[in-house]
Order: C-alpha cells, then structure tokens, then sequence
C-alpha cells in the first residue's frame, strides 16, 4: 500500500486506531483477569505480571497518543494553511512539533501509568543511558540539527535547483524534512540526501525566481564570418520557449581550435528546471539558423565533406520538383514554361524549424515566399495578442503584398512545422511582370482581398484598403511598368 496517497493515509490511520481502540477496552475490561492469568503463569509473581499489562497499556497508550498528535498535527497546519491563503509551513517545523507533542504527551502518559517510577532521576542519573541514546541518535540529531540551520539559513528551498556534493547529484528541491533534503533529479527519480551532507558539502544552487543562465557549445569552419555567426545565433535563440527576454543572450568566440572557430552562446532562463528541454530546443534552432544562412559546423580537418547544392540538383533534373510546385501555384498558371523555369532557377530554398517567424510585420520586404513543404499561418497583432488570420498550405504563396507595393510587410508569417519555402526576389518577378500584364492584375485583387481580410480583424491595422485598381497602378509604379 501506498502511505503518501492521502486515502490510503486516512485508512491507515482508521484501521490502526480502531485496531488501538479495540485493544484498549479490551485491556480495561479484561483488567483483572488478565493480571491474575498472568500471574497464575509466571508462577505467582504478581508485580511482574502487573509489569506487562502495564507496558501492554502504555504501548495501546502511546499509539493512541502518536495518532491524536498527527491529528493534531494536519488541523492546526491545515487551519493554518487555510487563514494564511496558501501558507505551507516547512516539513521541518511539523515534525519538530509532532516530536514536542508526542514527547510531552508520552512522558504523561508514561508517568501516570508508571507512578513509582522517577523520569527525572532516570534520565539525569544514568549515565549509561545517556551514552547509549547519544551514541544510537548521533546521525538523527546531526541530521535534525542541521535541518534546523537548512530551515533557518535557507541556502534553497522548495523548487529550487540544486546540485550537491562530491557525487554532484542534481534536481528540483522537492521537500526538506528533519531528515533529509529530497530532490527530483532529471530523471524522475527522487534522492534523499542528509540534511548533514547538505549542509556540509559544496552545494549550488539555482533558485527558482531568479534569472539562471546557461552555456552551449558550437562552432563552425574559419571560412564563416563571426560577425553574421554571431547575429544568425543571437535571432535564432531570441524566440525559443522560455528563453528570457529581460536579457538579451549573448554569443562569443571562445576558441580559435583546430577544426573550426568555437563559440560559445550564454542565455538565461525563465525556469530553470526545464534546461534540459530548452538547450536542445536551442541546439535545433540553431541548426536549422545555419542551414538557412548557409553557415557550416566545423568537421574534423582531414574529414573531405563533399556537398551538392541545390541549384546543381535543380539543373540535373532531379530538383525538378521546383519547377512543379511553382507551375503548381495559381498565380502562375498563366505563365510559359520557359518563365516558370527562369523563377525557379532564381528561387531560393530555405528551411524553418516550428516555430519560427519567415516574416515579421513592419519589417521591409523584397521578396515573395511559395511554401514548398509544410505550412505556415499569418498573424496580425489585434490588441496586444497574436491572431491568426490564415494558413497556408503547400502550393501557397505569401510575401507577395510588401514585394509589389514596397509597404512593409503587414503580417507576420510564422512556420506551423518544418518548413521549406521558395523566396522569390523583385528582379525575377519584375521580368515576368513585363511580359504578362495579367498577372498584376490577379495579384492586384488577391492583395485588395487578403487586405479586407486583415482590416476586418485587427482595429490596430491601417483601413485604408484601396481597391483593385488603385494596388494595380501601385504596382505599376513600384515596378516601373508601363
Ligand atoms: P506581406 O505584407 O509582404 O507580408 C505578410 C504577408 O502575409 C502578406 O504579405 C500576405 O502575403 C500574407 N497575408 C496577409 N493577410 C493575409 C490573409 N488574409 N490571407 C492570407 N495571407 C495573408
């Protein structure tokens, strides 16, 4: 049976008192019968069986009185609980009271039952006896003594992290008790380290309301500049969950190594706990920065990396698939073969891990995105809070309303999954414009429409939605048609 599951605490408590109950009416009622059975078996010797009937009521006695003094114990740290709105007392300082109580109410109980005993003569004459408790209780009371000091300096408490000891044992503080510090490690299991090695050993702590920061390693080839490695990582990590925003995260070079440059990215957490969690949110994001800005990890300098590129895939054939997904696109149904190629060849891939923004709103954009794989959804701010007003699925284009009117981009874009779009920039766009006056138009009224869509939704938008003759001649303007 499970003890600490609060049911399973309550039976407990019912059966063993019930079960002390029964024994002590038992013991009343049977009194003197049992003396004298008892008597009648030790062969006559009356006081010694008056001895164990004694012992037999001070043991009923003192389970009764260990369980009224938990009783006690969850009222009044309950009731306390309960006035104080949430105030928990420290584990510690209930056991020191259940211990007072039950002591002084044992001793009592002990006393009245053992009458011609003297307690204070037994205690400070036997000498003996002190030797023996303080020899059998030396651990117990390092460990309490020290559980009082833990309670009273407070190096960490509950929720905190914190690594301990030679062995370094680390996890969340679960629970101080008169005994032992309890700790969750990362691997779900619960270690118990005494309050003595506690309060002895070189303890570090991460407490749970402050900023804690954390190192991750990566590097890359001499051939990548720092200073775009440095700003590629700083926004990559920017945005990752629970990752502070009070401080900005910090990367620096802290080698120059024999395989590549190594860097070195400090950042501070929001919850500290979950750092496992968010280093390889971090490691990923990275990756996935690297990929997209074309920045290597170092490989070990005799290893030859051979890689192809995409636009070599592209021109074998096999990246082929470009080309279909753009002729795919309804935009561009109108266009040649021949144009749809000389977008595709101008078009770049990049990959964005979930989670990350393609686009940010108010920021200048020259270039239009057609989502290759995945999906993405447009978001605008609507009084403080982040709205969704669209997804975008394969085949669907965006990017496309900063790209031919040259405002700043009106939404933000952010990938719901991995996903792979193709930029496509102004030149390859304006060369396509030039020979199919067309497509301006049906451009023209799908930005007036995703414009409505975006008024209607956001009070903090601009109103103004011009209609599908004004954007046209916008776009005219923009791009210097006739
Ligand atoms: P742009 O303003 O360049 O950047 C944000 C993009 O979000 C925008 O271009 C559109 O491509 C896209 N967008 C804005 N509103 C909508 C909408 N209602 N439906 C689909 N896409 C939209």
């Amino acid at each position: 049976m499970n003890r600490s599951n609060p049911k399973n605490k309550l039976i407990f408590f019912v059966v063993t008192a019930s079960i002390a109950l029964l024994g002590l009416s038992l013991l009343i009622h049977f009194d003197q019968r049992l003396r004298d059975f008892l008597a009648a078996q030790m062969g006559g010797l009356a006081s010694r069986a008056d001895t164990v009937v004694d012992v037999l009521l001070l043991v009923l006695l003192g389970i009764l009185a260990y369980l009224f003094v938990r009783a006690l114990n969850n009222f009044i740290f309950g009731l306390v609980f309960r006035l104080r709105k949430g105030f928990e007392a420290p584990t510690l300082v209930r056991n020191i009271f259940s211990i007072v109580a039950f002591t002084a109410l044992f001793l009592l109980i002990f006393s009245s039952i053992f009458k011609d005993v003297n307690l204070g003569a037994l205690f400070t004459t036997s000498a003996i006896f002190g030797v023996i408790l303080g020899l059998a209780l030396q651990d117990t009371l390092g460990n309490f003594f020290a559980g009082i000091s833990l309670q009273a300096d407070r190096p960490f408490q509950v929720g905190d992290v914190i690594t301990v000891g030679a062995q370094k044992h680390s996890g969340v503080v679960e629970e101080i008790t008169w005994r032992a510090v309890k700790i969750r490690t990362f691997q779900n299991h619960v270690i118990e380290i005494n309050n003595s090695t506690a309060a002895k050993e070189p303890l570090e702590v991460c407490p749970r309301d402050n900023l804690n920061a954390r190192l991750i390693f990566f590097n890359t080839l001499y051939t990548d500049s720092p200073a775009k490695t440095i700003r590629v990582v700083r926004e990559a990590v920017r945005e990752a969950d629970n990752v502070s925003q009070m401080i900005p995260p910090i990367v620096r070079i802290r080698n120059l190594a024999e395989n590549g440059v190594d860097y070195e990215l400090k950042y501070w957490l929001e919850d500290y706990a979950k750092y496992n969690d968010t280093d390889a949110l971090i490691r990923q994001r990275i990756w996935y920065a690297f990929r997209r800005a074309g920045l290597n990890f170092a490989y070990p300098t005799r290893t030859l990396h051979v890689e192809r590129s995409r636009k070599i895939e592209f021109q074998d054939g096999e990246g082929g698939t470009i080309v279909e997904r753009l002729s795919a696109v309804d935009i561009f149904a109108p266009l040649s073969v021949e144009e749809t190629s000389m977008i595709a060849q101008a078009a770049v891939s990049h990959v964005f891990a979930p989670g990350e923004t393609v686009i940010r709103a108010g920021d200048p954009g020259s270039s239009m995105f057609v989502v290759h794989n995945g999906r993405v959804c447009v978001q605008i701010n609507d009084k403080g809070k982040l709205r969704t007003v669209a997804t975008l699925n394969e085949g669907h284009f965006f990017g496309e309303m900063a790209l031919f009117t040259g405002e700043p981009r009106a939404a933000n874009v952010v990938a719901l999954e991995e996903t792979e779009v193709l930029e496509i920039g102004h030149k390859a766009m304006k060369r396509v414009f030039e020979t199919n006056p067309g497509l301006v138009e049906s451009l023209s009224h799908i930005i007036v429409e995703r414009r409505q869509g975006l008024s209607a939704r956001a009070d903090t938008l601009d109103t103004d939605t011009e209609g599908p003759a004004g954007i046209l001649s916008a776009i005219k303007r923009f791009f210097k048609l006739k």
